[in-house]
């Protein structure tokens, strides 16, 4: 174990959506008491943190990203005392946990919008954003709903428009208005009173607009939320102060922590908000939009490096709960080595590798025959030409049987057709699987200073074949070599690198070192390869 070891800088998150990960009730639905059954499989895989998707009671039209109650347990997720167990079953591997904050938007169904929507003179009406009708009965101006439509949403009882960036069940929060910030610091103080170790916070930039309701500018682009220029309705300046105070709370406790999902960030705008007096980080989400080439992810490694400099510790990405699957974008088969490729990228950047439940199985996106079959709203309102989101949400595959070993009852969402072959139980028994490389990664990482914070050193590379870079503390120097295709690739090796006694660490296709031969070392198809200047 590396000596100062900090959680969330040389550790590994693993991203939790409840709903999907293990049913202790056969309801068909997972929950807290789930997830405890499955911490053990979670320190023996070697993460260090969860990031479990809101758990907060939610009339689900955004399957808990539209929270009734920041303060409660969902039922359907179990209680108060199940999340405690959680936590401390959690703790005492060793193991953080992070919650999801959705502080942009309330549920329709929380108690300060339905307060709220009650009359003008309500004294939670300005909780929210409201706006009269303009002119003769128009919107208040031109800004959409990132689901669909105009963002503003008409109130037939107290005759003003309401804004929502989401789903119209998913109002705006006001946040100019000091109690929503009080109310919300105060729930933040909660949790971490409680023992949660961090926050993801998300959509955190489009919390303020601005005062001022501009129409935002046109822009070329698909359709309405797209065809905008986004000045006005997110990325407002008093974000930065707010940030600065959220920061402020965090650290009047030990070691915790908050990573900010930049809505609509480009890695330009995602780095302006992380830092010491904002928050500890914020995603990159450039993998999730790389196709599978050597190139293009040292170019989003490099534009990620040098945004942050030495400003924040970067994080890297492959999967979440909003996007298609790592192995549905890179592969059309069953074959993994692709995914091999990545997952030894991932384990070995300068950064917090942030893991996607089923991601350490391969798992792939469920597809949706019909409409019927689709529960992710998105995709009913867009059907057919988007799908929604719900490919990448489906059951945890832990056994070979229909239901995966996820539940007793009907799941929520179907398993993968793969189930009865790409589980849990079967990669245990399959060396060259890709849970066990997760494992032995994961180990490698643990055991390594400078894998965990060492500098990030390119080496010369092939865009389309390689991948290479060393890693660097001042105990050890790794090198990570990464061949990204199917032919067999030489690295070449400056003089003073092909003289050092390497020592070997891990590779996909070999238990010693390869031979260097002419200052070049030759990589299988798609091999990962790290070695090692010491035994550090
Ligand atoms: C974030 C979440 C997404 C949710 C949206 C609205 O983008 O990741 O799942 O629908 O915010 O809360
Ligand atoms: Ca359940």
């Amino acid at each position: 174990m590396k000596q100062d070891f900090l959680w969330w800088r040389d550790g590994v998150v693993y991203q939790i959506y409840p709903r999907s990960f293990m049913d202790s009730n056969g309801d068909g639905i997972g929950d807290l008491t789930g997830i405890t059954q499955k911490l053990d499989y979670l320190k023996n895989l070697g993460v260090d943190a969860l990031w479990l998707s809101p758990i907060y009671p939610t009339p689900d039209v955004d399957f808990g990203y539209d929270v009734a109650d920041y303060e409660e347990i969902d039922p359907k997720f179990g209680s108060m005392a199940d999340f405690e167990q959680l936590l401390a079953a959690s703790h005492q591997r060793g193991i953080r946990v992070m919650l999801d904050l959705v502080l942009n938007h309330t549920s329709d169904q929380h108690a300060w919008f339905q307060e709220s929507r009650k009359a003008k003179d309500n004294p939670y009406r300005d909780w929210y954003l409201w706006q009269d009708a303009k002119g003769g009965g128009g919107l208040p101006n031109n800004w959409q709903s990132r689901f669909g439509g105009s963002g503003w949403q008409w109130d037939q009882a107290t005759q003003q428009y309401y804004f929502h960036m989401f789903y119209k069940e998913q109002p705006d929060l006001n946040w100019r208005n000091p109690k929503v910030r009080q109310a919300i610091l105060d729930m933040m103080n909660f949790w971490l009173a409680k023992g949660v170790d961090g926050f993801r916070l998300d959509v955190f930039n489009a919390f303020f607009k601005s005062p001022g309701l501009e129409n935002n500018p046109g822009k070329l682009g698909l359709a309405g939320f797209d065809r905008q220029q986004h000045i006005y309705d997110i990325d407002q300046p008093e974000m930065i102060n707010l940030l600065a105070e959220m920061r402020e709370l965090l650290d009047s406790y030990p070691e915790r922590y908050a990573v900010g999902e930049t809505f609509m960030g480009t890695p330009e705008r995602a780095a302006i908000y992380s830092g010491s007096q904002a928050l500890h980080a914020t995603f990159d989400f450039s993998f999730l939009h790389n196709r599978y080439s050597a190139g293009a992810f040292n170019r989003s490694i490099h534009q990620w490096e040098n945004l942050l400099s030495e400003r924040a510790w970067p994080n890297y990405v492959l999967n979440n709960h909003d996007v298609p699957r790592s192995a549905t974008r890179y592969t059309r088969n069953e074959a993994d080595e692709r995914l091999k490729v990545l997952a030894g990228m991932m384990l070995t950047l300068r950064g917090t590798p942030y893991l996607y439940y089923g991601e350490e199985i391969g798992m792939r996106d469920i597809t949706l025959k019909n409409r019927a079959m689709v529960q992710d709203p998105v995709g009913k309102h867009y059907w057919p030409f988007y799908k929604g989101r719900d490919g990448c949400r489906s059951p945890m595959q832990w056994q070979p049987d229909t239901n995966g070993g996820f539940t007793s009852g009907t799941p929520w969402l179907p398993q993968h057709a793969n189930v009865l072959t790409r589980n849990v139980a079967a990669q245990e028994t399959q060396q060259d699987a890709l849970l066990p490389l997760y494992r032995s990664l994961l180990r490698v990482r643990k055991n390594s200073s400078a894998l965990q914070g060492g500098f990030y050193q390119p080496l010369t590379f092939d865009p389309r074949r390689m991948l290479a870079y060393l890693r660097q503390d001042s105990e050890q120097t790794v090198l990570v070599a990464l061949n990204f295709s199917r032919r067999k690739v030489k690295l070449f090796l400056s003089t003073s690198l092909a003289r050092t006694d390497w020592q070997f660490l891990y590779s996909t296709h070999r238990s010693e070192c390869p031979k260097i031969h002419q200052r070049a070392i030759q990589l299988e198809p798609f091999e990962v390869l790290l070695l090692s200047d010491s035994n550090a």
